[in-house]
């Protein structure tokens, strides 16, 4: 069912000649140049013929109809045809195609639209000649399009303008774009988007600071990027400045509390950079979405995606930013070849998110972040295993004929950076902090395979220092391998001997702890290691006491609405129902739904808040928790 077209040869020549050589241009990957050993990689989740012809810039004109909810306008593609092909293959999903039009020729050529797959969309071919320069689309986005959401002036802070964003990753830019949809490549872009006066368009781009009195904006993006990167967000925003290079837009509501919570960005940006070499994307500056984003945060570049749920008021979900952060070097400068290679993207940020955390807060605090994702990467490894789906245990992963968005576990993320710890711990992080820096440079604005990594690894890091590494068990095999580091936390020791007491106590007060003695990584721990036994007239009990399920800091209501699923306790109902309505950020969404599915009660509760809630979600949560429902538009 998955044809597949997008074929690119990488140059592995590149990767193992050079430590040292240091390359500051964007280099695209250059099928040409690949002479000593070349490994030919396959997209499965794209259609374009890239290494016959490939686009190296994209210009958009778009206007923004909230009216029709579309994207209006045309592509500008600007190409090179290797192999001198008489036609070139786009993705698209869901775009309404007017004409194509080639150079400056203002007649239409033949173009064909393939058979449509629910996931991938349809290839876009069309004809052009050996010399032809440029490929020029015009086009309408869908009002359906899966990674546009629309949202009425109800659905923002403020209540009184309209409110549009995208998301890209992984398969979704083409839903908006008609490009060559797949990481193997990259572009870079420039953008004339035409908004409603008193709106602000913002880029993954080079952005505007002040909103624009005829609603016109113009983008440039000089570094070269692969499409799933390319993101635009439009609203009624604002923008302050956090430091030298960093700052933030929002709604002007929000944006006292984004400018409190993100203090330590600036610092956030030095400390990676010490680390792991200089920052090459200029600005590095936030947006703070409405609550319905589906993800915690996207890392486009120059410009974090994110949501407002981290706007805990005391800095404590701050993480996710050095998260956003870390992937200006895993994914955005170092890419996965293709969504199988997933974990390079992930489990390197997840690993550098951590060593940023550790810098600026200190390892008492890093090991506690570290020891929450573990207890989920040991949850999922083994409902994953136990379930007949070990296979989804391995880092590198086969997801031909899958959505990329199956490879989004905390196998990709948590078990990706135990293997670099793991490894950090067996090397010495005087030679593995070299390492890991040399292999950005090296691979800097250029796609990596798994296969690549290992070869690295192998030549400047094991093999040089003799280091006998488990790289296949870890990267190939099932499970977590028996030589994976212990994550270990003396405060979360003390946490989970207070949490055992709840079964014996008749008063929260006799815990001895008040709600400001912990951070809130210690509250996710105690309410994830409340026993079994304690029944829903104990949940009442700590609830009267520690405020869990109305506090706002959404981890630790997530966390309180799920065990108070499990245990019965429903006085929690109208704030979940109130939280399930407003926020749309999948991680969150999902346990919940699935906990409440599992009984008939509870089913029926949750398709009740469902349907009021549904219309608030981006495409990707409703996407997930139709399934869970068996819900049917
Ligand atoms: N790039 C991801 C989000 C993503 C992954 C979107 C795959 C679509 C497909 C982003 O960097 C991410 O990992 N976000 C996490 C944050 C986190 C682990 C701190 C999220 O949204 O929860
Ligand atoms: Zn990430």
């Amino acid at each position: 069912m998955y044809k597949i077209s997008g074929i690119s040869l990488i140059s592995l020549a590149l990767a193992l000649n050079s430590c040292g050589g240091t390359s500051t241009e964007n280099n695209q990957t250059t099928d040409s140049t690949a002479t000593d050993s070349v490994i030919v990689t396959e997209d499965a989740h794209s259609y374009s013929n890239v290494s016959d012809v490939y686009s190296t810039h994209l210009h958009l004109n778009l206007n923004v109809d909230f009216d029709r909810k579309v994207l209006a306008g045309n592509v500008i593609h600007e190409i090179v045809n290797v192999n001198g092909v008489s036609e070139i293959i786009f993705d698209m999903n869901d775009v309404n195609i007017l004409k194509v039009t080639l150079d400056e020729d203002t007649a239409g050529v033949q173009f064909k639209i393939g058979e449509d797959d629910e996931l991938l969309g349809s290839p876009l071919t069309v004809q052009i000649k050996p010399e032809t320069k440029k490929v020029v689309i015009w086009y309408e986005s869908d009002p359906s399009s899966n990674s546009l959401q629309w949202l009425n002036p109800q659905q923002t802070a403020g209540k009184k303008l309209p409110y549009l964003y995208t998301q890209g990753q992984a398969v979704l830019t083409r839903t908006w774009i008609p490009c060559q949809d797949t990481p193997l490549k990259r572009i870079t872009y420039s953008a004339d988007i035409t908004t409603p006066k008193n709106l602000m368009a913002v880029m993954s781009a080079n952005n505007p600071q002040e909103k624009n009195p005829e609603g016109k904006y113009h983008f440039d993006m000089p570094q070269a990027i692969p499409t799933y990167l390319i993101a635009l967000a439009v609203g009624d925003l604002s923008f302050s400045e956090l430091g030298a290079r960093t700052g933030v837009y929002t709604e002007p509501s929000m944006m006292d509390k984004c400018v409190y919570e993100f203090a330590d960005v600036e610092k956030m940006v030095e400390a990676a950079e010490e680390l792991y070499g200089e920052y090459k994307w200029g600005r590095y500056d936030i947006i703070v979405l409405p609550p319905s984003f589906p993800f915690g945060g996207m890392e486009n570049p120059k410009l974090t995606f994110a949501t407002p749920t981290i706007l805990s008021g005391d800095r404590s979900l701050v993480s996710l930013i050095a998260h956003e952060l870390a992937h200006s070097w895993s994914g955005n400068l170092v890419t996965n070849a293709t969504w199988d290679d997933f974990w390079l993207n992930e489990g390197f940020t997840v690993y550098i998110e951590n060593r940023i955390m550790e810098k600026l807060y200190g390892k008492e605090h890093a090991d506690m972040l570290l020891s929450i994702e573990n207890q989920e990467l040991e949850d999922e490894n083994h409902d994953l295993s136990s379930s007949g789906n070990g296979e989804d245990t391995h880092l590198k992963l086969d997801l031909d004929g899958r959505d990329p968005d199956e490879g989004m576990t905390t196998i990709a993320y948590v078990k990706g950076c135990l293997f670099l710890k793991t490894l950090e711990a067996a090397a010495g992080r005087e030679k593995f902090d070299p390492f890991l820096k040399s292999y950005f440079e090296t691979h800097q604005f250029q796609p990596v395979t798994t296969e690549m990594f290992v070869e690295f690894l192998n030549t400047n890091l094991l093999e040089p220092n003799k280091i006998e590494f488990n790289t296949d068990e870890w990267i190939y095999g099932e499970g977590i391998p028996d030589n994976c580091i212990k994550i270990e936390s003396d405060r979360f020791d003390k946490v989970s001997e207070k949490a055992a007491l709840v079964t014996s106590i008749t008063s929260a007060k006799e815990l001895e702890i008040k709600r400001t003695d912990w951070s809130t990584q210690e509250w996710m721990h105690f309410i994830r290691h409340i026993p079994a036994e304690a029944d829903a007239a104990k949940m009442e009990m700590l609830d009267n006491e520690f405020q869990f399920g109305t506090c706002g800091n959404s981890e630790i209501m997530a966390e309180w609405y799920l065990i108070s699923i499990q245990k019965g306790y429903d006085k929690i109902n109208g704030p979940m129902e109130d939280f399930l309505i407003n926020v749309g950020r999948r991680k969150f969404l999902q346990p919940l739904y699935e906990e409440l599915a599992k009984t008939e009660d509870g089913l029926v509760l949750a398709k009740k808040i469902y349907a009021k809630a549904r219309p608030n979600y981006h495409s990707v949560s409703s996407g997930t928790i139709d399934e869970i429902l068996g819900w049917q538009e």
